[in-house]
């Protein structure tokens, strides 16, 4: 199938009450991986890559890998810019073929988000493509101490109505707690999840989560067995993300997740099989691991069996 907008899942995800995972990627070996668990579970995908991704990778070389490995599959595929910062970056995704696009204004003050995230989406609308904006700061809840602070973090829901209004953005990232990277939580994890339902009630687009990897006890034990330094990884949990689906999210942001299946699968390898000299016999098992949770994520966001009968 050729690539879809985000618009297109997304609004559908929306609609049905389900989410579509958002997988990072920099290479063909996590694109394969993410694809190949979408076309066996029947679910629509966002294959993403952040700034750092496609300049890692190429912007053309992005695009048509992703592009290619989209036509060889049955279910919808989006390719999402990840975080984009800067304007010429964005225009030069859109101008290669990526389907969607992230403005990420959250770092600047509401009057800067608007005027940026509004320039973007004139410039993504023209050409037909999608536009995710982010309002509020992700952060670990626990670490932010003063009420006020907490606040100013967290994403306002007057507020995203507001913006939501006045950009005219086809999803809304939203802070409610969770941050990047795999140590996201010293203590118990704590998440506004009541938070999401307040702020798709004034917004009613389809909302995102970003920094939700689960960060799995078992494959942190795997790596740190064959040597991995991961002490304090801790993600959110597979009921937090039921429940914020229930209210409202649609797009969830997985890398952490992968990561760190590749990286304890290659570490297990080279490990375990010293001998070892064709770099294919090191990636198939870490391609599997990757697949493994790209699989699981679908089932537990609910986009699995999603993209047979999608509007
Ligand atoms: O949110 C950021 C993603 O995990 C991508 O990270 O900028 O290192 O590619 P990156
Ligand atoms: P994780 O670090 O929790 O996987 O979040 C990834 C993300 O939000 C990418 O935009
Ligand atoms: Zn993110």
């Amino acid at each position: 199938m050729a690539l879809v907008t985000s618009k297109r899942i997304l609004d559908d995800a929306s609609a049905r009450g389900y989410a579509v995972g958002a997988f990072n990627v920099n290479n063909l070996e996590f694109a394969k991986a993410v694809m190949g668990a979408a076309q066996e579970a029947n679910s629509p995908v966002i294959i993403q890559a952040s700034e750092g991704a496609v300049s890692y990778a190429g912007v053309r070389q992005m695009v048509a890998m992703v592009r290619s490995l989209a036509e060889d599959t049955d279910v919808p595929v989006v390719l999402h810019l990840d975080h984009g910062r800067s304007f010429d970056t964005i225009v030069q995704c859109i101008r290669h073929g990526f389907t969607s696009v992230m403005i990420d204004g959250s770092h600047l003050p509401f009057d800067e988000n608007v005027a940026i995230t509004k320039k973007v989406v004139e410039v993504a609308h023209a050409a037909g493509v999608s536009v995710e904006a982010e309002l509020g700061r992700l952060a670990g809840i626990e670490d932010i101490v003063a009420v006020s602070e907490r606040e100013a973090a967290l994403t306002d829901p007057d507020e995203a109505r507001a913006f939501v209004e006045q950009t005219g953005c086809d999803a809304l990232a939203v802070a409610i707690g969770t941050s990047h990277g795999p140590r996201k939580f010293k203590g118990e994890p704590v998440l506004a999840v009541d938070l999401v339902e307040k702020i798709k009630e004034q917004v009613r687009i389809p909302l995102v989560l970003h920094g939700a990897s689960g960060v799995s006890t078992e494959v942190v034990q795997i790596g740190e067995r064959y040597g991995a330094r991961w002490a304090g990884s801790k993600g959110i949990p597979d009921q937090a993300i039921v429940e914020v689906i229930r209210r409202g999210i649609n797009k969830i942001n997985i890398d952490t997740d992968m990561r760190l299946a590749f990286v304890a699968s290659i570490r297990e390898t080279l490990a375990t099989k010293p001998e070892l000299l064709d770099p294919r016999d090191l990636m198939r098992p870490a391609i599997a691991a990757i697949k493994k949770v790209a699989t699981g994520k679908m089932q537990l966001f609910g986009s699995a069996g999603m993209a047979a009968d999608m509007m």
